[in-house]
């Protein structure tokens, strides 16, 4: 583990508000249902934001599918893709552990009628003026403002160093403590409710009737789809231990807190990868995938200052990740964590907890059988590199937010190309002599390879503006000279320089661009 960074001033100066308005303003993210007043924990994706959301969908599957990296042994590891239902047999979730055991602490609050994950607060020991404790609840990102604000507001002196402890350990420890606790909204004492575990699946009924017999659950996580095809795709494809099963797709919580916009959502979606080993090497797995993975990151952008390593403490393993070598997870600086980190993706050793229960339960032989010696089967222990595509275009979203005074957008997007909704755009500086007719020669061009926008209206600077607010890399601009010698203006959005290159060198300028 690593510690926390000090907070870079670029980190800083990014504003989740302004991220969010952005993202409204230039179409990526809605809210759900917008026009009546939104869905709290849905979000849609506007027409740039699907771009860059099927654009990092994309980069994965190719990393992981299509061109896998190549293995410790210097060949490419094998890995497949499936695309399973997101309804399955209700059993497959009692065998996974989800109908038991998938579920958060949740406390109410009987004044504000708010809902709170309990181990998602902190408490402050407060001295009231008999020298008697008591106690006030914070959510565990409230930061020193924050604090201090609340204080103010329920008329209590402000102190630097009052004692902070997680809200669950508090409920454990000291006596009569909710009776003591003012909570995180509330104005008074006493209005908490004792921890309930809260299921998060979505619940549905199959077929006309709606009873026990009919009840289903959306998926909480795309991994069971992969262990419940494990035997279908050994049985019918030619794939060997190791190797892996790849999905993308959509997962549903029933979040008792969504928040930071589109972080912690009630439908998102996850890239996961099962990869299936002997257990003598899973270690040497895990290492690898988490260096492959973060690695995959950061050539998408994201800055090594903003991603940090951390081990989970043995009370946040998952139940399946309890008896074997734990979950690294791959954290990123989000303007909303900052000084601190977030999780994106986690790198969990599953043991062969998945494909034993689903034995257990389904009565399925999962054992692998060593082609090269029948004597020699075993349940294969599992490597669960598994990442929030959502998440993922968030990350993407808070790294490419550049706030800059000196130009007329006051803001850019500094998205790499190979993950920038628009790789270019195409400029007629004015909508007349011969102009408009060059730029769409050139758009027509480019439009059968790259995403392009042809943007004829306005002064050149708006157009400008509005390519740096949506992160397209590259302006090329048409002008009297290109009348003359069929030469075009680059410009580049971070620096905003300008050159001129041949107009049938573009392509080939944005093939090398997208490359690096
Ligand atoms: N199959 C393992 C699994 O689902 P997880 O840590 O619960 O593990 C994996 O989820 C990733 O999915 C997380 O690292 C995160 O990026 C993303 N994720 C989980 N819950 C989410 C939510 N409510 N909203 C958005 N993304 C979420």
């Amino acid at each position: 583990m690593q510690p926390a960074k000090a907070e870079t001033s670029q980190t800083a100066t990014k504003d989740m508000k302004d991220i969010v308005a952005l993202c409204k303003r230039r179409g990526f993210v809605f809210p759900a249902s917008d026009i009546y007043g939104g869905i709290n924990g849905f979000w849609d994706y506007g027409p740039l934001g699907v771009e860059l959301k099927n654009n990092l969908r994309d980069l994965w599957w190719r990393r992981m599918v299509t061109c896998p990296p190549i293995g410790p042994d210097g060949h490419p590891v094998q890995i497949v893709g499936v695309d399973s239902a997101i309804i399955q047999n209700p059993k497959a979730w009692v065998a996974s552990g989800h109908v038991g055991g998938f579920s958060d602490p949740m406390v109410d609050c009987r004044e504000t009628k708010l809902r709170y994950r309990e181990d998602k607060l902190k408490a402050m020991t407060v001295v009231d003026k008999k020298g008697d404790n008591f106690y006030i609840a914070f959510d565990e990102d409230a930061d020193q403002e924050i604090i201090q604000k609340r204080l103010k507001k329920l008329g209590i002196a402000y102190e630097a160093n009052a004692p902070m402890g997680a809200f669950e350990k508090m409920y454990k420890d000291v006596p009569n403590f909710l009776e003591k606790v003012i909570g995180p909204d509330a104005s008074k004492v006493g209005t908490l409710t004792p921890p309930k575990q809260f299921n998060l699946m979505f619940q549905t009924y199959v077929g006309a009737t709606a009873d026990e017999d009919s009840k289903a659950y959306l998926r909480p996580e795309t991994a069971q789809g992969i262990f419940l095809n494990y035997k279908n795709v050994l049985d019918s494809s030619r794939v060997k231990i190791p190797f892996g099963i790849a999905q993308i797709g959509k997962a549903f919580r029933n979040e008792v807190n969504p928040r930071n916009f589109i972080f912690r959502s009630r439908e998102f979606e996850q890239m996961e990868l099962e990869w299936f080993c002997h257990k003598d090497d899973a270690a040497k797995w895990q290492k690898f995938w988490f260096e492959e993975r973060k690695k995959f990151w950061k050539d998408l952008g994201l800055s090594d200052e903003n991603l940090q390593m951390r081990n989970h403490d043995s009370d946040e393993l998952s139940h399946y990740a309890k008896a074997g070598l734990g979950t690294a997870d791959i954290e990123y600086k989000f303007p909303f964590t900052a000084p601190g980190f977030g999780e994106l993706e986690g790198i969990a050793h599953r043991c062969d907890f998945d494909l034993t229960q689903h034995q257990q339960h389904s009565g399925e032989k999962m054992e692998y059988i060593d082609p090269d010696d029948p004597k020699n089967r075993y349940i294969p222990h599992v490597i669960e590199p598994a990442a929030g595509l959502t998440r993922g275009v968030l990350a993407l979203l808070c790294e490419a937010f550049t706030p800059d005074p000196n130009r007329p957008s006051g803001v850019y997007l500094n998205f790499h190309p190979k993950i920038a909704p628009k790789k270019a755009a195409i400029l007629p500086l004015m909508a007349k002599d011969g102009h408009p007719e060059k730029a769409e020669k050139l758009y027509m061009e480019l439009r059968e390879e790259f995403p392009v926008d042809l943007d004829i209206k306005q002064n050149i600077g708006k157009r400008y503006a509005r390519q740096d607010e949506i992160g397209t890399p590259f302006c090329f601009t048409i002008d009297n000279d290109t009348m003359n010698d069929d030469t075009v203006t680059v410009r580049e959005r971070n620096t905003m320089a300008q050159e001129r290159i041949s107009m049938s060198k573009v392509a080939e300028y944005l093939r090398t661009k997208m490359k690096v």
